[in-house]
């Protein structure tokens, strides 16, 4: 029985060989392997690949994810333990600390929107050691997302498939519980561990045309607790959400949240986060409305409606269906759509990237490619809460091996 259900938690979480992972020196994809610990030492690494995710992944993604969020918030719920834990993880060394939208960021490597959707662990995720923590994506009204199933596991591609839909309590409810534990920025002592995004998206239910009316309730509720604010029209789960993208819907979009957060918040950092499948036009497109509509960053990418060359069978895929796909997958044409957003913003704002990273030499990529700092969602799945920490030191190792005095020498170096 014991032998079986190991035999099956193996199965379930171990990452594949390196082919069937994806690995194609054919393609000449160059190979890195990190070693953090000599074999057989315990490492928190090590315990989570070889022992916790196993585990993890005989269950359905998202019992997990409700399984990890709430041991978070319970284990590092404590101010000593989580502070013990922040003291192992946290990014002490200035040459990865970055300045931009107006904060102080300790570290490049920052949480994705997605992950927290309402804010619920906030402290409990800074101390594993992230930069930033991005909440959301929150709309206008509450809602319950799409049916389930709605995320899924592509292991052999180190990726996952979802149509969440935006399932959260809605901007008031998440303004209540963050006005219960924080002071609004500039107000108060009491402030998240680390800068907090807030990524808007708009309510399922409210038509494409009053959009804005949406996302400016959230801007009016949850503005006065945001580091920045992100506008999310790239989800491929809200039905005609990307149409917004385009340049004609873009541009009143942005203006009237502009204006919005101006009369809140005047100044407060205002993001747009794209999607990876927009063409070269797109994209030219929506950054120079972005720009000129006075937004002060850009986050590339969110997930993909492409299904790129895949090492999980076919019919596997297309039996899961519609959703959105994360993770090394994605990495590639999330970061040519980074380089090409940077070489049009060409150094006017900053810009975060995101799509794919796994290891070191990835996070070095979206910054040469042109970003000041990156985030992850996958590759925190796949790699544990320790990922953040080694993403961490193996970029300060990458800077030195470079000869570089502080991250932002790095910046588009490969452009
Ligand atoms: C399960 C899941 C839910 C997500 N939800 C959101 C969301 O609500 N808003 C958003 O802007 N991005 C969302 N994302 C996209 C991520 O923020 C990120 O842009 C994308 O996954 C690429 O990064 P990764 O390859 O490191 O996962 C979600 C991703 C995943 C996997």
């Amino acid at each position: 029985m014991l032998k079986m259900a190991l035999g099956q938690m193996f199965r379930a979480g171990s990452i594949p060989p390196l082919r069937q992972a994806g690995y194609r020196p054919e393609r000449g994809e160059a190979l890195i392997v990190v070693r953090q610990h000599a074999p057989g030492t315990l490492s928190p690494m090590s315990m989570y690949g070889t022992w916790l995710r196993p585990l993890l992944f005989t269950q359905d993604p998202e019992t997990v994810h409700h399984r990890a969020m709430a041991g978070m918030r319970l284990g590092l719920g404590a101010g000593p333990v989580r502070a013990l834990a922040a003291q192992w993880t946290a990014c002490t060394h200035p040459a990865l600390h970055v300045q931009a939208f107006g904060c102080h960021f300790p570290g490049v490597v920052g949480l994705a929107a997605g992950f927290d959707k309402d804010g619920h662990a906030i402290d409990p995720l800074a101390s594993l050691g992230f930069s930033h923590v991005e909440v959301g994506t929150v709309t206008g009204q509450g809602q319950s997302g799409n049916p389930l199933p709605r995320s899924f596991r592509l292991r052999f591609d180190r990726a996952l498939i979802n149509r969440m839909g935006f399932n959260n309590a809605g901007c008031e409810r998440m303004a209540a519980y963050l006005r219960q534990r924080y002071d609004s920025v500039g107000s108060g002592p009491r402030r998240p561990r680390c800068p907090l995004g807030i990524n808007l998206g708009k309510t399922k239910a409210v038509a494409l045309d009053e959009a804005l009316d949406d996302y400016r309730r959230s801007v009016q509720a949850l503005a006065p607790f945001a580091d920045y604010l992100v506008v999310n029209v790239s989800s491929p789960n809200t039905p005609g959400l990307r149409d917004l993208q385009s340049e004609a819907a873009l541009r009143p979009l942005l203006r009237g949240v502009r204006a919005a957060v101006d009369a809140v918040t005047p100044g407060r950092a205002l993001l747009l986060k794209i999607a990876p499948d927009l063409n070269d036009a797109g994209i030219d497109a929506a950054v120079d409305v972005a720009l000129q509509e006075g937004c002060q960053g850009l986050i590339c990418t969110n997930t993909t409606i492409a299904r790129p060359r895949l090492a999980t069978p076919w019919n596997r895929v297309e039996g899961i269906g519609a959703g959105g796909l994360s993770g090394a997958p994605l990495r590639h044409r999330s970061t040519q759509v980074l380089a090409r957003v940077a070489r049009r913003i060409d150094g006017r704002v900053p810009i975060i990237g995101v799509g794919g990273i796994e290891s070191p030499e990835h996070v070095w990529e979206k910054i040469a490619h042109g970003a000041s700092m990156v985030q992850i969602y996958t590759g925190f799945v796949y790699g544990g809460p320790a990922i953040v920490r080694r993403l961490h030191r193996g970029t300060l190792a990458l800077l030195r091996r470079h000869k570089l005095r502080h991250i932002s020498q790095a910046v588009g170096r490969s452009l």
